[in-house]
């Protein structure tokens, strides 16, 4: 019995370190079940994605994304030089991008390669202390909270902000040097209705959104863009507005492409392409890589250099021309855009099974009759 309770106070001691997502969901339920929803709760286990091409790169380099996809696992650098494998059995790496591990975030340093999060020091045999941006926070009987004025600063700049392969080539550049986090919890995680905690100390109403809504969401596809219809004799021009203070394409899997159609009769009559959004380049929104050799590589960890880049600036509004047959009164101008979470090149090597990671999801779309002439 006294070598029982030894152990069990040895445990949780060790334990102390860390809380598990399920152990916040005590107190805040609410907050934990928008979690669950978020690609935040995504992991090399339950992300087909981010599994797929871990496990090509893995292959032949290293499980090199843990930093940012199994950040709470507690050993980065065997995990990173491949003498481990993520595992299933260990809660900190299902538990992803995790409460505690966010909410410990202290310091952000700048980087060339991908920026570094400093967290902070917790003592074993305290209670944890939690980070946040809330004024005079009180403690829990689980944690300490201490108010981190650069906390909601640079919380995302951890992750977000930019990342480079071992061949020095741009993987992925979301957010400018003097990007604030701030502006990413505005749209990402707006104040929802719903307590903040069981208690209910301090009779709050309202808290952040914590699923992290971005393009797997039907509602947050619609905001990213604008799109406009300018037409005459044989020319359209399709305006499309970057409406997000990042580029129109992130992450180097997707594809976003427009679909432009004119309808006369009830036909239609011209297409911007026949079978495959590629054949308009212009229209095509990606970010291609090319080997050591020139030919493309589906992986970016194998990249060497950058291919055909086609992409919309943060707040930049692209303007496409296209030549078409002379509009009548009457004809039907549709433009439609549409993304496509793993872009078409990458299937065969990836194999994936998720069919929803292959559908064309449409983001906006817009109509345009032309009228008589003045
Ligand atoms: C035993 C209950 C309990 C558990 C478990 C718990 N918390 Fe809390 N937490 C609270 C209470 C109560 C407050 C309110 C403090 C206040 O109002 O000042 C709070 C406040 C917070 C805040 C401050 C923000 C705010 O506006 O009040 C954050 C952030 C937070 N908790 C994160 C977490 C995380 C992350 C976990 C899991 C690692 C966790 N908590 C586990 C009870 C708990
Ligand atoms: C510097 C941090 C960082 C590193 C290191 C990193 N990633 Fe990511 N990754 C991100 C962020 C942030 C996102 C979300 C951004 C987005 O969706 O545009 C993401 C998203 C992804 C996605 C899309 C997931 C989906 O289901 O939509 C894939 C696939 C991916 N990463 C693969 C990898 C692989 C494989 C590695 C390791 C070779 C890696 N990443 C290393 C930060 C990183
Ligand atoms: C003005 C609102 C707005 C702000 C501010 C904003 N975003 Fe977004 N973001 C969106 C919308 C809308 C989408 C989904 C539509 C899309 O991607 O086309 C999105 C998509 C994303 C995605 C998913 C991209 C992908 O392909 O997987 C990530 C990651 C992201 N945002 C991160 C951030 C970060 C980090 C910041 C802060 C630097 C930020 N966002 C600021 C509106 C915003
Ligand atoms: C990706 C980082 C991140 C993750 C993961 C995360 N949070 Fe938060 N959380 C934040 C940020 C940022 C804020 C503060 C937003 C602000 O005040 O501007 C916040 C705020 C809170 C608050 C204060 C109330 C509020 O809404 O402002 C609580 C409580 C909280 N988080 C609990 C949790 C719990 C529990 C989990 C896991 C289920 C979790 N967080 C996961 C970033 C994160
Ligand atoms: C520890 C690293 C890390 C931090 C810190 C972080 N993220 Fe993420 N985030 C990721 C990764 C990795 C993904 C992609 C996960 C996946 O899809 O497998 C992601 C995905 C996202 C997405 C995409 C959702 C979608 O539908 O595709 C949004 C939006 C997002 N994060 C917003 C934020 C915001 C806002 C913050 C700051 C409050 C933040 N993240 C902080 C690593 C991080």
């Amino acid at each position: 019995m006294i070598k029982f309770l030894f152990l069990a106070l040895f445990s949780t001691l060790l334990s102390a370190s860390y809380l598990t997502n399920k152990s916040c969901s005590e107190c805040h339920e609410g907050i934990f079940e928008e979690f669950q929803s978020s690609q935040h709760s995504k992991t090399y286990f339950n992300d087909e994605l981010h599994r797929k091409v871990a496990e090509k790169v893995a292959a032949e380099d290293n499980y090199d994304c843990s930093t940012c996809h199994m950040p709470s696992a507690k050993n980065q650098k065997e995990l990173a030089n491949g003498t481990i494998k993520p595992d299933f059995s260990k809660q900190r790496e299902k538990d992803a991008i995790s409460c505690f591990y966010c909410h410990q975030i202290a310091y952000v340093k700048k980087a060339h390669i991908k920026n570094k999060i400093i967290l902070a020091r917790q003592a074993e045999d305290y209670k944890p202390t939690i980070y946040g941006s809330l004024e005079n926070p009180q403690d829990s009987d689980k944690h300490t909270m201490t108010h981190s004025p650069i906390y909601d600063k640079f919380v995302c700049s951890g992750c977000h902000s930019h990342k480079r392969n071992t061949h020095n080539v741009l993987i992925f550049d979301a957010m400018g040097d003097n990007m604030n986090s701030k502006e990413c919890i505005k749209c990402h995680m707006p104040l929802v209705a719903g307590k903040v905690e069981k208690m209910d100390k301090k009779s709050r109403t309202k808290h952040h959104d914590h699923s992290f809504s971005g393009i797997h969401d039907m509602g947050m596809r619609k905001k990213g863009i604008e799109l406009n219809i300018k037409a005459e004799n044989k020319k359209i021009e399709v305006s499309i507005k970057n409406k997000m203070p990042h580029p129109l394409i992130i992450q180097a899997a997707r594809l976003k492409y427009l679909k432009l159609s004119i309808k006369r009769d009830g036909k239609i009559i011209w297409q911007n392409y026949k079978k495959s959004p590629a054949e308009d380049r212009q229209g095509s929104f990606k970010i291609d890589f090319l080997g050591i050799d020139g030919k493309p590589v589906v992986i970016p960890a194998f990249a060497y250099k950058r291919g055909f880049v086609n992409n919309i600036r943060a707040k930049e509004t692209k303007k496409l021309i296209y030549n078409v047959p002379d509009l009548k009164k009457g004809d039907i101008i549709t433009a439609s855009m549409y993304v496509i979470l793993a872009k078409p090149s990458c299937w065969k090597t990836l194999n994936l099974q998720n069919s929803g990671l292959k559908k064309s999801m449409l983001l906006k779309s817009k109509t345009y009759t032309i009228r008589a002439k003045k």
